[in-house]
């Protein structure tokens, strides 16, 4: 087999990849042999591990965190704060009106507490709050529930809390559409303003959903040297290579058309000539999957079309990509 991904960067950055209780058994051995870092692609989120008050339910989030013991892997935890997949009932009080803050933070509190707190020691890191910046006009935040009843304090109190519960775990801010310059600029001013207020945040993770024609590597080089101006680590968290443009909704592309795998490869190669440069800042890269068989992206935008965005394909074998990625590193 080839050369596995994790001794390629053992010098400079972990190599992750998001999994789930499927893809753990179809994709075990690929995984443990390319990867030394796992998260959890929907697992450890609010309403997978606490979809009623007081009732947690962690069966599928700790088989994820043993099978990275197992395989001495590293494991990020993915996330604590988010718009989505989050229940409905934080949000309401026992008489099923709005809740107030004060009920708010509180149940933000407690489930930090336990979430973090079970797995203090196993997880290294957290994506503390996930995707608050608006992508479009002039607000600074995403319109939630978070920001109607607790106001823009919930992102400052997610990072205490998550500090308190475990003062070890790297603690992340993490969103998508990241390299693009105007929501660059929205993530740095609101990281900016939490250092100010002396939030304990340690890093930022740039999902890196990207695909054949947009982000350009000058706008990701751009992101990278400005995030890591302000002395935080970075991650990619997320990555992909979508071989659509993002708002691409023909449902009959249902093949690789000729050249898109030698594109893609050449994307790779930029973004990973990119990250060996930067290699001091950046502590760690996330693929979100790890094999063509398996993606979100068959699902996105257009349910159900195949996608091929990783290094592997269907059948676990390097693609284009990674022989770049490999000549690349070494050297
Ligand atoms: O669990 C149900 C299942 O019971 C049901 O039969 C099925 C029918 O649709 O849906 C299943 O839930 C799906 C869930 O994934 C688990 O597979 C949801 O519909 C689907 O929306 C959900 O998608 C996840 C998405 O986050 C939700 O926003 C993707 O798997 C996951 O890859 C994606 O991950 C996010 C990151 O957390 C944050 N950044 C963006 C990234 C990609 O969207």
């Amino acid at each position: 087999t080839e050369q596995a991904l994790k001794d390629l960067f053992a010098q400079h950055f972990r190599i992750g990849a998001a999994v789930n209780p499927r893809t753990i058994r179809s994709q075990e051995q690929m995984l443990a042999h390319h990867f030394n870092s796992i998260t959890a692609e929907n697992e450890m989120k609010f309403v997978s591990v606490h979809p009623e008050e007081g009732v947690y339910t962690f069966e599928d989030a700790d088989l994820l965190a043993d099978f990275a013991g197992r395989h001495q892997m590293a494991m990020r935890g993915h996330t604590l704060v988010w718009h989505n997949q989050t229940p409905d009932w934080l949000f309401e009080d026992s008489q099923g009106q709005p809740a107030g803050k004060a009920l708010l933070l509180e149940r933000l509190r407690s489930h930090i507490d336990t979430v973090v707190g079970r797995y203090k020691g196993r997880l290294y890191a957290w994506d503390v709050v996930n995707e608050v910046i608006a992508d479009e006009g002039d607000a600074l935040l995403r319109p939630s529930k978070w920001l109607d009843i607790a106001g823009p304090e919930f992102i400052a109190k997610a990072f205490e809390y998550a500090h308190d519960a475990d003062p070890d775990a790297i603690l992340f801010y993490n969103d998508y559409n990241e390299s693009h310059p105007a929501k660059r600029d929205k993530i740095y001013a609101l990281v900016k303003s939490l250092l100010e207020q002396g939030a304990p945040i340690h890093g930022i993770g740039l999902q890196a959903h990207w695909n054949l024609f947009d982000p350009s590597l000058d706008d990701i080089r751009a992101a990278i040297e400005k995030y890591a101006s302000l002395g935080l680590q970075l991650q990619l968290t997320e990555l992909d290579v979508s071989v659509f443009r993002f708002d691409d909704r023909r449902a009959d592309l249902t093949s690789l058309e000729p050249g898109m795998l030698e594109r893609q490869a050449e994307l790779y190669e930029g973004v990973f000539g990119l990250l060996k440069e930067y290699r001091d800042v950046i502590s760690g890269v996330t693929f979100w999957g790890a094999a063509d068989d398996y993606t979100w992206l068959d699902d996105f935008p257009v349910r159900g079309r195949k996608n091929w965005p990783m290094l592997f394909d269907a059948q676990h074998r390097p693609k284009p990509a990674y022989d770049r990625i490999a000549a690349l590193f070494a050297e």
